[in-house]
C-alpha cells in the first residue's frame, strides 16, 4: 500500500512521530513536504500536496496534519476522488474506511496526543472498505454529488 503525508507547522512534530510509527508497522510512507519547520507555512499549500496525490491515485491513502485538522480536511475535500475527514478517535478512523471508503485522514497536531494519534493511524491503515451493497450504494451517491459539484 502506498501512503503519503504532509503537514503545516501546526502538525510538524506529530508528523515526524507518525512517520516513525508507520515505518515501524512495516509500511513505507512518503513525506510530500519533507522540509524544515516553517512557522509561516500555510495549510492550503501543505495540505494540497497529499490531496492532489490522492486525487490522481498516485497513493492509496493519505494523512494530512495541521493545527486542528480542520483546514486540512477542508482543502482535501475540494479534490475529486478524495474522501477526507478529521478523526480524533479510533472508531471513526476504521469505520470511515470500512463504510465510507475514506482515503485521507486529517489530524490536529494541537488537539491529540501522540499515543492516540498512533492508534488512529494504525486503524486507518489497516481498515478496508467493506463492499456490502449499502456501502457501495452510498459511495455511488457520493460520486454523483462529486460529479455535479466538482467538475
Ligand atoms: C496554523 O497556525 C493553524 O491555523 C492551522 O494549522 C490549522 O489549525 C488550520 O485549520
Amino acid at each position: 500500500m502506498k501512503i503519503c503525508i504532509s503537514s503545516d507547522h501546526g502538525g510538524f512534530e506529530l508528523k515526524k512521530i507518525l512517520i516513525k510509527h508507520i515505518n515501524s508497522l512495516g509500511f513505507e510512507i512518503k513525506d510530500l513536504n519533507d522540509t524544515a519547520y516553517d512557522p509561516n507555512d500555510d495549510y492550503p499549500d501543505t495540505s494540497r500536496l497529499v490531496a492532489d496525490a490522492i486525487s490522481k491515485k498516485s497513493y492509496d491513502k493519505g494523512i494530512i496534519l495541521c493545527g486542528s485538522g480542520v483546514g486540512a480536511s477542508v482543502v482535501a475535500n475540494k479534490y475529486k476522488n478524495v474522501r477526507a475527514a478529521i478523526c480524533h478517535d479510533t472508531y471513526s478512523a476504521s469505520q470511515g474506511v470500512e463504510h465510507d471508503d475514506m482515503n485521507v485522514v486529517c489530524l490536529g497536531g494541537r488537539i491529540i496526543g501522540d499515543a492516540l494519534a498512533k492508534e488512529i493511524i494504525s486503524e486507518f491503515i489497516n481498515a478496508k472498505f467493506v463492499d456490502e451493497e449499502r456501502f457501495i450504494r452510498r459511495k455511488e451517491k457520493l460520486n454523483q454529488i462529486e460529479k455535479e459539484n466538482l467538475s
